[in-house]
């Protein structure tokens, strides 16, 4: 690698993070990627090493060089710890998740043409973490929703829409029943689209007639807007329309870093058996590449961008594929195949 490196802190993760990442490093290395990749830990790794989740070492790494890229993190179940992902968006102000949903030739699903760009609220709503047992038997988890993240993530998603010229901005709510914190969510949204980007298109739908729709006819669809714990939903549930979570990569965004990661998590089903689908995190790290080239104005980085997306298009059409996607190739066979096309 020639250029001008940016420093990248890498976080291979649990279960199937390792072999995902080792893969994408491996594209990313013979794409010329103009990245220094360092690696650091979280989630069961970190645990085993210094016995928590998320080590301030991996924390500070990545404030400082601003860059990530990370594996799925496996975090305990019912034995105190927070989620690595909630505290990495929490801590770092990653306010928007960015996740794509784009068909893929080679990839047989029910619907063609489908173009989808979910935009979700990454720091609060029912993951701000406020839980409580106000008497045996009786819990609540408080939804916080807040004007300045509500409408941070308005602007990112119609900023998005309107550079790049998307038909339309969907807004996912329950306001018609949760009317003072979906109620607050979808004024300041309207806000934000009336009196900064009245000319995005846009329209709100209350999500579960949206869900419908959705899987009736993803192609009527756009960019999708939504807190929380519903864009944690439907990112899944958009998924399924392109092939899986094997095909569904994500950036979380904030002022000051920015992390890429699969929506996938660790897969312990599938793990240490050279199975899973690299491609959702390959997918991720060509956003990271576009991301440089954007905030930083890198054109090597747009190029093995380029180079990368083009040869992951040519091996699915050209039937190279994994088990997931109804392919016969191994993790390290189907990373061969795009280093072959890189
Ligand atoms: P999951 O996404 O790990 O797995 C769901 C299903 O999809 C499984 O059948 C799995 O084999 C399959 N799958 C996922 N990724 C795949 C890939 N790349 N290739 C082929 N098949 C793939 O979701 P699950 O089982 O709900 O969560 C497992 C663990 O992952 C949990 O501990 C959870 O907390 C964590 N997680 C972490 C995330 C992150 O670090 N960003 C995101 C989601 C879950």
């Amino acid at each position: 690698m020639s250029h001008n490196q940016h420093p990248l802190v890498v976080i291979p993760g649990d279960g199937i993070g390792p072999e995902v990442t080792d893969a994408a490093l491996r594209v990313l290395e013979a794409a010329d990627a103009p990245l220094a990749p360092e690696e650091h830990h979280a989630g069961l790794a970190a645990i085993d090493e210094v016995g928590e989740v998320l080590p301030d070492s991996t924390l500070n790494a990545i404030r400082n060089r601003g860059l990530a890229l990370k594996g799925p993190c496996t975090t305990p179940v019912g034995k105190g710890f927070r989620s690595v992902n909630v505290q990495l968006r929490q801590k770092l102000e990653l306010y928007a998740a960015i996740r794509p949903v784009r068909s893929l030739d080679g990839v047989k699903t029910r619907y063609g043409g489908v173009d989808l760009v979910v935009f979700r609220e990454n720091t609060e709503g029912l993951y701000a973490g406020v839980e409580n047992n106000i008497i045996p038997g009786v819990v609540t988890t408080m939804k916080v929703v807040t004007e300045k993240a509500s409408m941070r993530i308005a602007r990112a998603a119609f900023a998005y829409a309107k550079a790049r010229n998307r038909k339309k901005v969907t807004v996912f709510h329950k306001a018609n029943i949760m009317k003072v914190s979906d109620g607050l969510f979808l004024e300041r949204v309207d806000k934000v689209h009336t009196e900064e980007f009245p000319e995005v298109p846009y329209e709100t739908m209350i999500i579960d007639a949206g869900c419908m729709r959705l899987v009736q006819d993803p192609t009527n669809f756009d960019v999708l807007l939504m807190e929380n714990f519903y864009g944690d939903i439907v990112s899944d549930l958009t998924a399924g329309l392109v092939g899986g979570l094997g095909v569904t990569p994500g950036a979380n965004i904030g002022q000051d870093a920015a992390i890429f990661e699969a929506v996938h998590g660790s897969a312990p089903d599938i793990a240490g058996q050279n199975k899973a689908n690299p491609l959702a995190l390959i997918m991720s790290s060509v956003m990271l590449l576009n991301h440089l080239h954007e905030t930083r104005g890198d054109t090597n980085a747009k190029a093995s961008a380029e180079r990368i997306k083009s040869a992951y298009n040519a091996a699915l059409a050209e039937g190279d594929k994994t088990a997931d996607l109804g392919g016969a190739l191994s993790t390290s066979a189907f990373t061969d195949a795009l280093i072959k096309r890189v």
